[in-house]
C-alpha cells in the first residue's frame, strides 16, 4: 500500500496501484453471505475476490465494529442505535439469521477482529468510515489509528474511504499515509478541489448518476475511479471500456469474468 505508486492522486498522474484488484467484494461477497460478516469475507476469498470493502463505524465505547447501518435493525436480531451501544453487547447478537437461519451464530465482528481475518486470507481492505452525524472526526481518528497498529506494513493495500469529508480529514491527521479514497454518490462539481485538499488516492461514485461526460472528463485527467455496486457483467464491461479502474460488486464471481487484465507492473 503505502509507497510508491498510492500517493495521493494529481491531475494527469497516472497511479498503478499495485494490489488493487479489477473486483472488490461489496461488504463482502454479501449475495451470497451475510453482509459485513467474517462469513461473507470468507466467502470473498472463496469466490475469488482480491479485495474487499467493508462499512466500520464506532460503538458506544469507542470500539470500531463492522455494520453497515447507523441502527442495530436490520442486519441483527438487536434494536436501536450502534453508537448508543458497547461493543460487548453488540458482541452477543446475531448477524447472519436475517440472511438465511444457515448463517446462524455470525456476528457483528469488531474491525480489529475483520482485519485479522483479511490479513491471513492475503486480502486487501477498503474500509469505509461511517459516522452518525457529529462523530465525523472521532470516527477517522480512531478507525486510522487501528488499521496503523494492526495491519501488516507488509500486507496487502487497505484503503479508507468515506462519504464524510471530516473523517477523512480526521484520518489524514491521525495516520497521513494511509491511502484515502473520496466517496460520492456523484462526482460533483467540486471533485478535483476535494481530492486535492483531502490528498487523496482514488475517486468512488455510485453507478446510478454516472454519465459517459464524467467518466470521459475523469479519464483525461488519470483520476483512478471506482465505481459501486455493479452487480450486472454487461455494466461492468462497459465502465471498465471507459476507464473505471475497479467496480465494488456484490457477486464479485459474475464480475471478474469481464474485467479486464491489469498491465503486468499494475496487478
Ligand atoms: O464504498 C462504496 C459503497 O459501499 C458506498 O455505499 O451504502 O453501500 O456503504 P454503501
Ligand atoms: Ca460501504
Amino acid at each position: 500500500m503505502r509507497g510508491r505508486g498510492w500517493e495521493p492522486w494529481e491531475p494527469g498522474l497516472k497511479l498503478p496501484l499495485p494490489g488493487l484488484p479489477r473486483v472488490i467484494a461489496h461488504r463482502g461477497a454479501s449475495a451470497a453471505a451475510p453482509e459485513n460478516t467474517l462469513a461473507a469475507f470468507r466467502s470473498a476469498a472463496e469466490r475469488g475476490a482480491g479485495m474487499v470493502e467493508l462499512d466500520a463505524r464506532l460503538a458506544r465505547d469507542g470500539v470500531p465494529v463492522v455494520i453497515h447501518d447507523s441502527t442495530l435493525d436490520r442486519t441483527t436480531d438487536g434494536r436501536g442505535r450502534v453508537l448508543a451501544t458497547d461493543s460487548g453487547r453488540i458482541a452477543l447478537l446475531d448477524a447472519g439469521a436475517w440472511f438465511d437461519p444457515r448463517f446462524r451464530g455470525e456476528r457483528v465482528p469488531t474491525l480489529e477482529a475483520a482485519l485479522d481475518l483479511l490479513a491471513r486470507l492475503g486480502l486487501a481492505v477498503n474500509v469505509e468510515l461511517k459516522a452518525d452525524a457529529g462523530e465525523e472526526r472521532r470516527t477517522g481518528a480512531e478507525v486510522a489509528r487501528l488499521v496503523a497498529r494492526v495491519w501488516p506494513a507488509d500486507g496487502p493495500p487497505v484503503l479508507l474511504s468515506s462519504f464524510a469529508e471530516e473523517a477523512l480529514a480526521a484520518a489524514r491527521r491521525e495516520v497521513p499515509e494511509l491511502p484515502r479514497g473520496l466517496l460520492r454518490e456523484r462526482a460533483g462539481p467540486d471533485w478535483r478541489e476535494a481530492m486535492e485538499r483531502l490528498a487523496c488516492t482514488t475517486l468512488h461514485l455510485g453507478r446510478e448518476h454516472l454519465d459517459e461526460a464524467t467518466l470521459r472528463a475523469l479519464r483525461r485527467e488519470a483520476v483512478p475511479v471506482l465505481v459501486y455496486t455493479v452487480n450486472d457483467p454487461a455494466e461492468a464491461r462497459r465502465l471498465f471500456e471507459h476507464g473505471v479502474r475497479a467496480v465494488f460488486s456484490d457477486v464479485p464471481e459474475a464480475i471478474a469474468p469481464v474485467a479486464p487484465p491489469l498491465p503486468h507492473a499494475w496487478s
